[in-house]
């Protein structure tokens, strides 16, 4: 959907809304669809140079603004001081979107490097950003949503948690942890605090993005690599999704519209996990 469908749809006027690893292809797109949509949004990000290159492209004629601040989601101290900055800046954090998250070479199988020999610390490094860098955020921002009783918490999970994908071990677990702990924290938030805080997760299929570029594509040559290709062969909608294809959903989530869906994980993949291949 494009920005002025979106804002047809969806306004978020009054919102603070907090993305992880904002500065990165896909949660990028999704801050500078949320100011399209009038909502105050914060980019947490390691890389603050990138974030500003993100507020950037945010658009200008719109009642939301963007600002960003230097959080690692692994380090809690650096999320209690952006909530800190935050709160002065906007009071409250009304929405968390956990979009940290990646897969590292160096946990990747291949002919040089085998499943025996990946190195434990590139294990541990995909295995704590995907899983315990959605869980801090979400121990840091979420108390203040269980003090309000409302907030909105959206993870994002992948294809690989549903049925692991080749090669990518760690990074598949890590995320098939998060789509648990998704459901996990929608359940206790309802129970303990108010059935107004809300978690879900998206979890997109193939975005063609430089985690995964040379992965699908040949270096040399931009051509499908036998990976890329298998995808799309698996793809009933035949093509790699586009970071826009994650907007609705995404938007849908957080939104009013979906104020009795909690503990959901949502693929948006084209298909990819519905079809059996025959
Ligand atoms: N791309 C896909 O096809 C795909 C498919 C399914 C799921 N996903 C998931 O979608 C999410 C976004 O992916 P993407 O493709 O947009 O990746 P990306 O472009 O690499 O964005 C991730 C961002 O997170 C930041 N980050 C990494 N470690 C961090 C930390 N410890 N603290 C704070 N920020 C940190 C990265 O910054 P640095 O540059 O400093 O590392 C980067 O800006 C990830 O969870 C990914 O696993 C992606």
């Amino acid at each position: 959907m494009n920005l002025a469908e979106l804002q047809a749809l969806y306004d978020f006027s009054d919102c603070t809304i907090l993305v992880t690893g904002g500065a990165g292809v896909l949660g990028g797109e999704i801050a500078c669809a949320l100011v399209g949509c009038h909502a105050n949004v914060v980019i947490l990000d390691r890389d603050t140079e990138l974030a500003e290159k993100v507020i950037e492209r945010f658009p200008k004629v719109v009642k939301g603004r963007g600002v960003r601040v230097y959080g690692d989601v692994l380090k809690p101290e650096t999320l209690q001081q952006a909530n800190e900055t935050i709160k002065a800046e906007f009071g409250t954090v009304d929405v968390l979107i956990n979009a940290a998250g990646g897969n590292h070479p160096a946990a990747t199988t291949s002919m040089d490097l085998s499943f025996f020999d990946l190195p434990v610390e590139t294990l541990r490094q995909v295995g704590d950003l995907n899983l315990l860098g959605t869980i801090l955020p979400c121990q840091v921002f979420g108390r203040g949503m269980a003090e309000r009783g409302e907030g909105v918490i959206l993870n994002i999970s992948s294809m690989s948690a549903l049925r692991p994908l080749t090669r990518i071990p760690a990074y598949s677990s890590a995320k098939a942890a998060v789509t648990n702990f998704t459901q996990w924290l929608a359940v206790h938030m309802a129970q303990n605090y108010s059935p107004r805080i809300r978690v879900n997760a998206i979890a997109p299929g193939f975005f063609l993005t430089e985690q995964n570029r040379f992965l699908l594509t040949d270096r040399e040559s931009g051509e499908l690599t036998a990976r890329g290709k298998s995808i799309i062969a698996h793809t009933p909608m035949d093509r790699f999704g586009t970071p826009e294809d994650l907007l609705g959903a995404t938007m849908w989530l957080i939104s009013p519209a979906a104020a009795f869906v909690t503990g959901a994980v949502i693929p948006i993949d084209g298909g990819f996990s519905a079809f059996s291949g025959v």
